[in-house]
């Protein structure tokens, strides 16, 4: 036969276009788009459905090694399984460099943790916490040029914090080597202000992690990364940015003409501070940096995303568990909020919920959902276009949605090792019904079908939208 897998019917979702046509995917790549286009092994029809790209996740945390010690619930056996399941096709968490070590020493390790377990495909960030000379002259160069195009770092946590004078130097680096820069933007001397200040006052519960997560400092950081970044004349990305005075910032630097990206997350869409003030210890299950906030930084994110402030949706999955299997309580019985372990799960669930509280109720149209889900995040990080679209010669991950299918999240039926999520008991409209990546099912009705080592590592090119301006050279 002509093709693997003919996909027939289906409305073909970009970040540009919808139309119908058939998909004949041979060897694991779309080879052609049109209609009668001739015999298969095999037919899937999409009568009916909406057919989009695979969701590209490019911000999650698996198996990360954390400094304090706690331990990632999922690696990426469980991750991945559960990005599948969620109509992800495409995951990027980070090779983390702790202080005093080599980055190409996270790197592999991280490859260590990762070999043989991916049911879909992946690529690492690295993060940069430790800008030695060695690393800045040597070992970043050479794995930029290797397929780690693109790190994160971070402006607050004593063990992963970098100052201004380190910032400008990765962001020099950056900038001569083609790389992209995401940063964590808040102000680590106002958390630690603020953490104690509540600390003497004795305000230690969830809800005050908030608080010491001032949205001021968030907006000072970002201000402050988008203008080192303007001195050196780079790109740069603010990640999981939370609400309106960040926006801001960005939108500021955009008008500039700067190359500033953002990100958003769900968390900054379907929670807020309240939360955080759960009854008992529960508001320990939404603790994350930046936390979110309040109704008018929903609206603002909202708005951000359908405006174009926003380039990239991602998940930031970053699971701790609530209690372990004995019911002990891991990220401590009534801990001080600083010792609850920040970050909440999201992979499965970031597809859905953005398609459903975006699209079904017409805060943002369906191209731009596969732009923040999928195009952009493969443009942004040196992926496009093997992934990211639907196109002769890219990658056959597909996505068919059914756009009026109701459910409801349980965590019951998530795939992840977290023993709860955050959207607990919130109903949907939409969801992906089948997942291919590189043409093989990988999930069917929210069910993963795809085995650990069938993801492949992906090495990510210089991206585009990482070279200073005025470098413009296109795809
Ligand atoms: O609280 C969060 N977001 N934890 C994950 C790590 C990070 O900073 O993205
Ligand atoms: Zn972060
Ligand atoms: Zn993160
Ligand atoms: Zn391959």
């Amino acid at each position: 036969p002509r093709f693997d897998t003919l996909i027939t019917n289906g409305l073909i979702t970009t970040a540009v276009d919808a139309y119908y046509a058939d998909i004949g995917i041979k060897n694991g790549r779309i080879t052609a788009l049109g209609h009668e286009l001739g015999d298969a092994a095999a037919e899937i029809d999409a009568e009916g459905l909406r057919v989009l790209p695979g969701g590209i996740d490019a911000h999650c945390h698996l198996d990360q090694p954390m400094g304090d010690g706690a331990v990632m619930a999922d690696g990426f056996y469980s991750g991945t399984r559960s990005a599948a399941a969620g109509g992800t096709t495409t995951v990027m968490p980070f090779a983390a460099q702790k202080k005093g070590q080599s980055l190409r020493a996270a790197v592999d390790d991280y490859h260590r943790r990762s070999d043989g377990q991916a049911c879909v495909d992946y690529a690492f960030h690295m993060i940069v916490t430790d800008p030695t000379e060695t690393v800045l002259k040597d070992e970043l160069p050479a794995l930029i040029e290797e397929g780690y195009s693109s790190f994160k770092i971070y402006m607050t946590y004593d063990d992963l914090k970098l100052n201004d004078r380190e910032i400008l130097n990765v962001l020099a680096l950056a900038r001569r080597e083609g790389a992209m820069v995401m940063v964590h933007a808040e102000n680590a001397d106002c958390i630690a202000y603020l953490s104690e200040l509540l600390t003497e006052c004795g305000n230690t519960g969830p809800y005050y992690h908030g608080v010491a997560h001032s949205s001021i400092g968030e907006r000072e950081a970002s201000h402050r990364a988008i203008s080192l970044a303007e001195l050196i004349d780079v790109p740069v990305l603010i990640v999981h940015v939370s609400g309106a005075d960040t926006i801001e910032q960005i939108r500021w630097a955009q008008s500039r003409g700067l190359r500033v990206y953002g990100e958003t997350c769900p968390q900054y869409l379907m929670l807020t501070a309240e939360d955080l003030d759960r009854d008992g210890f529960e508001g320990a299950k939404y603790v994350c940096s930046p936390p979110p906030r309040d109704p008018a930084a929903q609206e603002a994110v909202w708005e951000g995303l359908e405006s174009g402030v926003f380039q990239v949706f991602s998940s930031d999955h970053a699971p701790f568990r609530f209690e372990d299997t004995k019911g002990k309580k891991l990220r401590g019985e009534n801990a001080h909020f600083e010792h609850i372990p920040n970050g909440i799960p999201g992979l499965e669930t970031r597809l859905p919920i953005l398609f459903s509280e975006g699209v079904v109720k017409e805060r943002i149209d369906i191209t731009r959902f596969v732009a923040l889900t999928a195009t952009n995040p493969a443009k942004i990080y040196g992926l496009y276009p093997r992934k990211g679209t639907i196109a002769i010669g890219s990658d056959a991950d597909l996505t068919l949605w059914d756009t009026s299918a109701k459910n409801t999240i349980r965590n019951a039926d998530l795939h992840h090792d977290v023993d709860y999520t955050p959207y607990e008991g919130i109903e949907l409209t939409g969801r992906p019904v089948l997942t291919l990546c590189r043409g093989r099912v990988v999930s069917r009705d929210g069910q993963p079908e795809s085995d650990a080592g069938y993801g492949e590592f992906l090495a990510c090119a210089k991206p585009q939208p990482a070279r200073p301006r005025g470098n413009a050279k296109g795809f």
